[in-house]
């Protein structure tokens, strides 16, 4: 589905990623691990256009998607949910999941969305005309993705959707993400709390210094010494 071939790119001049392949496929779970300054977000922000690319190929079920617009790349169904909080405190819990719906003209249609969403997470529509920035942390990180599901992804690009939650809403969020998976999407997630993010992927790929330096899946790379080394060794 998202193939990524002998990437390279970074910022001005300045070359962060040193030729990555990567792959994600239908309804998979990939998640990209990483010391601090890897390159993890650059990846993520390549993909959405955000990154300077100065090599390789980026296909999105086979179309090339190098240099898309936002909303051209929304419409191709790759949606990305950046580090950090991403919500608008000042607007109400409503308002922002309709900011998300904004390329949606019909308004019924976003009506049936944002319907869709509170069913989902049901503190939503209970907090709906509470200003956002009245929610908890892990309410807002709902809220963000809510806003970013109802565009109907087919890809969710998440940037450490679990930082700064305390271990019980990260616990909630993982399992919000798998059921995210169960509707179909497929999802490339960064993550600080490697271990939990291993478990939850289908696949991961560790990324060190602009490199792939190791790749596999649940079992095969929590054993992995280099994974034990960086995670588990107490390095962090
Ligand atoms: N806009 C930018 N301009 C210049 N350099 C940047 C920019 N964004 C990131 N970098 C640099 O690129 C390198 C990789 O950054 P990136 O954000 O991809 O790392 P990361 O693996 O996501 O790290 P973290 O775990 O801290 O989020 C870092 O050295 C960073 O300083
Ligand atoms: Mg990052």
């Amino acid at each position: 589905m998202l193939h990524i071939k002998n990437l390279h790119a970074g910022y001005n001049g300045l070359e962060i990623l040193k030729g990555i392949n990567l792959k994600v496929g239908k309804k998979e779970i990939v998640a990209l691990v990483g010391p601090n300054g890897a390159g993890k977000s650059t990846v993520i922000k390549s993909i959405f256009n955000l990154a300077k690319i100065t090599g390789g190929y980026i296909f999105f079920n086979n179309k090339n998607i190098l240099g898309l617009k936002t909303h051209e790349l929304l419409k191709e169904g790759v949606c990305y949910l950046n580090q950090g909080r991403t919500i608008f405190g000042n607007l109400t819990v409503r308002e922002n999941l309709e900011l998300g719906a904004r390329l949606i003209k019909n308004k019924e249609e976003v009506k049936k969305r944002i319907s869709a969403i509170y069913k989902k997470f049901q503190i939503l529509k209970k907090r709906e005309n509470d200003f956002a920035y009245t929610l908890s942390g892990g309410q807002q990180q709902v809220l963000g993705l809510g806003r970013a599901l109802i565009t109907k992804p087919k890809i969710l690009l998440l940037d450490e959707p679990s930082l700064g939650l305390s271990p019980k809403l990260q616990k909630e969020l993982f399992l919000m993400i798998k059921k995210i998976k169960k509707d179909g999407i497929s999802i490339l997630i960064v993550e600080q709390n490697a271990k939990k993010a291993i478990e939850l992927a289908d696949r991961t790929y560790l990324l060190e210094d602009g490199k792939i330096a190791l790749e596999g899946s649940g079992g095969f790379i929590l054993k992995h010494k280099k994974i034990k080394e960086v995670y588990l060794g107490g390095r962090y």
